[in-house]
């Protein structure tokens, strides 16, 4: 199994670094924390040991039966991720100060290095600490930037502990190799083709296979764009656009460079012929004439180069694979994945199933698994 190390320090957000440990462990990685003296004032050792399941290192003269642990530790890792950051850890680390067992362990860390600097804004703002981080940054640090809220000193303001999921999903993006190298572009969620200035037409698509897609593929490595629907209440740390219709996704995707383009949004076929401006008044039945939206997948496949794949999405309600083979063909994807929706499948659920067809006829069953394992696998069909 993977490994990080995560180094916490003497700040008043230290109660969430277990909380990073945990999103870290959800993603089936193994992490070692390394504590400051001053952050086992704000959290106990004993905390991280019983979630970690791993001896807690504080004390840079503790019994040296392991040998020189702060020069070997980073070796069996992938990367020393600092969370939270105090000012002074910042300060040691950017002068190269090695008075403890975490600053020393940084100065022989070869792998990368994370920092997420929490602290109030006064602190953050300072000149010495700006200095600082830009030091880091220039040594080859990412720094995880703080965020702006409420901050335990009562006041408003920039210096709060990013959350603990971007704190990983920023390290794993980083740190993913599997696709790294690779421009992936996902679209996702339902098209809203509006009838007059408040309502329109749409799908239940909820948008979120498609954002365990893209984040899925981040993870990975990959550099990741997400153009998302508006309809969409997903939130995702990936790199996201939002579109309302047909023609507005049309138009993102005519610009956009891609090496593999996941066109896993629902998009409409139809659109009123005329929008009307403002609110429909209530009368009897009225008539609204559709007109075809542009088939936009067609349309970017035949401008596809060589090199570049497009993986469609057919929704089905029956006779999946002959559909699905009807449609890859047609449109000119390179692989479709087909799956079975209907009113309590496919849209908004959790999981997903499907099958995944090639050009060559080859069809992979995906059995009905979380959307995130789906995306996965998706993914990895790929490389
Ligand atoms: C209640 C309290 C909360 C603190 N919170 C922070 C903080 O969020 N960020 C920070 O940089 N320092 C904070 N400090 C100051 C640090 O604990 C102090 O600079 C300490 O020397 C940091 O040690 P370390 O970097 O070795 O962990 C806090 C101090 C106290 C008493």
């Amino acid at each position: 199994m993977k490994r990080v190390i995560l180094g916490v320090t003497g700040s008043i957000s230290a109660y969430k670094a277990p909380e990073i440990l945990r999103e870290f462990q959800k993603r089936e990685w193994k992490v070692r924390v390394v504590m400051t003296e001053n952050a086992t004032r704000f959290i106990s050792p004993l905390t991280f040991l019983a979630l970690s399941g791993e001896e807690v290192i504080v004390d840079q003269f503790r019994d040296l039966k392991n040998g020189l642990e702060h020069i070997k530790l980073c070796d069996e890792a992938e990367a020393l991720v600092v969370a939270p950051a105090t000012a002074n850890i910042i300060a040691k680390f950017a002068s190269g100060i090695a008075d403890d067992f975490l600053s020393s362990l940084y100065l022989a860390c070869k792998k990368p290095v994370f920092v997420a600097p929490a602290m109030n804004e006064g602190m953050l703002l300072h000149p010495a600490t700006s200095r600082n981080i830009e030091v880091l940054k220039r040594d080859g640090v990412i720094i995880i930037e703080p965020e702006e809220g409420y901050l335990a000193c009562e006041e408003h303001g920039k210096g709060r502990l990013a959350e603990p999921s971007r704190i990983v999903f920023e390290v794993l993006s980083h740190i993913g190799k599997e696709m790294k190298g690779i421009k992936v572009v996902v679209t996702a969620g339902a098209t809203r083709e509006y009838i007059d200035s408040v309502r329109f037409i749409s799908n239940p698509s909820s948008g979120k296979q498609g954002v365990a897609i893209a984040e899925e593929a981040a993870l990975m490595g990959a550099n990741v764009t997400l153009f998302l629907s508006s309809s969409s209440a997903e939130r995702t740390y990936v790199k996201t656009e939002r579109f309302e219709t047909v023609e507005e996704l049309r138009e993102k995707l005519l610009e956009v460079k891609y090496d593999i383009l996941f066109m896993a949004a629902a998009v409409g076929d139809f659109r009123p012929v005329e929008v009307f401006e403002g609110k429909i008044k209530r009368q009897g039945n009225i008539n609204i004439e559709f007109e075809s939206t542009p088939d936009i997948l067609k349309e970017i496949a035949e401008r596809k180069g060589p090199d570049q794949i497009i993986v469609a999405f057919a929704a089905e309600t029956e006779d999946f694979l002959e559909r699905g083979k009807k449609k890859l063909l047609e449109k000119g994807a390179d692989l479709i994945f087909v799956n079975p929706v209907g009113r309590d499948k496919g849209f908004g659920t959790g999981e997903n199933q499907g099958y995944l067809i090639f050009k060559d006829g080859t069809v992979q069953e995906i059995e009905r698994a979380p959307k995130r394992e789906v995306a996965r696998r998706l993914l990895l069909s790929l490389l």
